[in-house]
């Protein structure tokens, strides 16, 4: 699904679907050097970080695994609870290994705390965190992200696996969505 497909529903364009490219194979260049041979886990968060994962991981020149949670923060619509359940566990023992944990967007920074919190305690060798965007509200969260797209606006964006009751993760590129959509 294209931006025009969709242009109606969004208020802003934020980023084009070349952008992102852009800026994920910059991301994957860090990582490539930062983990020469180490191999790293990559634990991608069900469901939206699907893109992220399929466009760095392949962008990467060095060997990495791939896992997978998905959670859930109770509640829907476009606000975070800050509450999380695991819905599915990793399939992989981390202990020992080098975890990178692969996120679509950080809000409130509330679901990556709990989850670096919760693969901490299993030993890795180290845990770092990548995400697509972030928007302003986790800078006062302290949420320490070591690669990250794009800084963002607090609105409520859709696109690049970001979804809004299901619908738009397929949409290349990121926009706001217009209020319009669900008010
Ligand atoms: P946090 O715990 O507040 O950082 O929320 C993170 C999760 O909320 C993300 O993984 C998304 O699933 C969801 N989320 C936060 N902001 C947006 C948004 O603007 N669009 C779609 N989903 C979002």
């Amino acid at each position: 699904m294209n931006l025009d497909d969709v242009r109606d529903d969004l208020s802003t364009v934020l980023f084009t679907e070349e952008q992102i490219q852009a800026r994920m194979l910059e991301l994957a260049a860090q990582i490539d050097k930062d983990y020469a041979d180490k191999s790293p886990l990559m634990v991608g968060i069900l469901n939206g970080a699907v893109m992220v994962m399929a466009d760095l991981s392949r962008a990467l020149t060095i060997h990495c695994e791939m896992d997978w949670m998905a959670i859930s923060s109770y509640g829907s619509g476009v606000a975070s609870s800050g509450v999380v359940r695991i819905l599915k566990d990793l399939n992989t023992a981390i202990a020992g290994r080098h975890v990178l944990i692969v996120e679509d967007i950080i809000d409130t920074g509330l679901t990556l705390a709990y989850l670096a919190g919760n693969l901490r305690s299993r030993n890795p060798a180290s845990i770092e965190i990548c995400a697509a965007f972030r928007k302003p509200e986790a800078l006062c969260n302290e949420v320490n992200v070591k690669y990250l797209g794009f800084d963002i606006p607090s609105d409520f964006v859709v696109g690049y696996g970001l979804d809004y009751a299901g619908h738009y993760r397929n949409l290349r590129g990121l926009g706001v969505l217009s209020p319009k959509v669900y008010s």
